[in-house]
């Protein structure tokens, strides 16, 4: 059996194993990447698309930021579109940052580059993972590689960056683990088209008929969303009636359409906030969506990836260089300070701007009220604003 040797077996190649392989290259350190899908198919997937400002100046800082300098569209805040108005909020003016709309399968293709460019490994389209010894010195990971051969990884850590579904959660003993959860009477139908942006910025609009999500990947590439019933399928949901939707919820007093064109792809995702803890299992370490998820309404599911991959980076970097733990430690109570901030932020925005089903009148005057103060109080549409664009490391 052939036996490979590493200091991090990373399972998962999406933007936490990416960012993770990428950081730990960067200081010498060796790492193994599994990732089940192929490359073709983890460049492809069409998921987030903001990233906040301390996720792009670390993609920056670390040399893999030029396509995103070049093609990024840096955008000065977003707008919340309520009672048929538009209502900016200008997050430079109020934070003095902004953030970028670049598409995270971008992400994933600049950090795949790197790696490869680095000449680190990544094993694509490997089957049947399974770990095993993670309360001890030396875990395993056994794996079917692209070409059949069983094969084993024996590192001396264990990163968990394999999403919500993937198999290293479900490898730390029944009870260690303490899980929160929210699910939401709703789901999020996503297009992208060939279409051109009407709108320059980000607009989340609010109406009687449910919430929409008017963004971009390109100047001539739209990315909508359409809040529907949780058990929705795309079956239901024709070209036509996708658009008439999006405008009866975008609509504005001074009228309102959209630009249509082909769709490109399309997809219904369920909504859900949920964390474990803590992040940690002896010498596992998960990270990313493995360990926490967040309803996209706060666009925060990607950028809490990256910055758990910091943390661990650095944890990991003081751990090889000197034996010292306590940063591996301190990884996971670290991280949730950030993620239970960004559960909330997302919780919030999304209460705030989807129709529950079933609200009385009484819950749809709270979120009106709640919209009218974020665009009218500076301090409020400050606190919107700061945790939009990220609070900075450490905060
Ligand atoms: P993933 O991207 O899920 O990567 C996990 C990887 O592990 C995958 O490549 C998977 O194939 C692989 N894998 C799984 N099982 C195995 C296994 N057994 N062995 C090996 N590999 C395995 N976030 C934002 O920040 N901003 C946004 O605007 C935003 N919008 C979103 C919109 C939508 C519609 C959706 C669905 C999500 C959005 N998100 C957003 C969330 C964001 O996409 C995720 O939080 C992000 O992908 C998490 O990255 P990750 O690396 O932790 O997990
Ligand atoms: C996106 O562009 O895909 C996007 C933007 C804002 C969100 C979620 C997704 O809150």
């Amino acid at each position: 059996m052939e036996v490979i040797r590493t200091q991090v077996a990373i399972v998962g190649a999406g933007p936490a194993g990416l960012m993770l392989a990428h950081l730990l290259q960067r200081s010498g350190i060796d790492a193994v990447v599994l990732e089940a899908r192929s490359r073709q198919y983890v460049e492809q997937r069409v998921r987030a698309g903001v990233l906040e400002h301390p996720t792009v100046q670390l993609l920056c800082d670390t040399g893999v930021g030029d396509r995103l300098q070049r093609e990024g569209l840096q955008h000065r805040g977003i707008c919340l579109r309520f009672d048929r108005v538009d209502h900016h909020l200008d997050f430079v003016a109020l934070t003095g940052r902004s953030i970028t709309v670049y598409g995270q399968q971008e992400v994933v293709k600049d950090l795949i580059a790197a790696r490869l460019a680095a000449g680190g490994p990544i094993l694509f389209d490997v089957g049947n993972v399974r770990l095993s010894g993670l309360d001890t010195d030396e875990p395993v990971i056994a794996f079917t590689g692209r070409d059949g051969v069983e094969r084993v990884v024996r590192p001396a850590v264990v990163a968990g960056c394999d999403g919500f579904h993937g198999v290293c959660r479900p490898q730390v003993p029944g009870g260690y683990l303490q899980a929160f959860e929210r699910e939401y009477p709703f789901a999020w139908l996503g297009i992208l088209a060939k279409a051109a942006p009407v709108q320059a910025e980000v607009t989340y609009a609010y109406s009687d008929r449910g919430f929409a999500l008017a963004s971009m990947r390109s100047p001539e590439i739209s990315r909508l969303y359409l809040q529907v019933g949780p058990d929705e399928t795309l079956d239901a949901w024709p070209d036509g009636r996708i658009w008439e939707e999006l405008n009866a919820r975008l609509a504005l007093d001074q009228g309102f359409a959209l630009n249509e064109g082909p769709v490109l792809e399309r997809s219904i995702t369920a909504m859900r906030s949920f964390v474990v803890e803590p992040m940690r299992y002896g010498r596992l370490f998960l990270a990313g969506d493995a360990a926490h998820i967040v309803p996209p309404t706060g666009a925060k599911g990607m950028n809490l990836a990256v910055a758990d991959v910091a943390v661990l980076a650095e944890a990991l970097e003081r751990y090889f260089a000197t034996g010292a733990t306590d940063l591996l430690d301190g990884y996971s109570e670290r991280c949730l300070r950030r993620v239970w901030r960004a559960e909330h932020f997302s919780w919030w925005m999304t209460s705030m701007l989807h129709l529950t089903p079933g609200a009385d009148a009484f819950e749809r005057r709270l979120q009106l009220s709640q919209l009218r103060y974020v665009t009218s109080s500076e301090a409020a549409a400050i606190s919107l604003a700061e945790n939009y664009v990220g609070l900075p490391y450490g905060a």
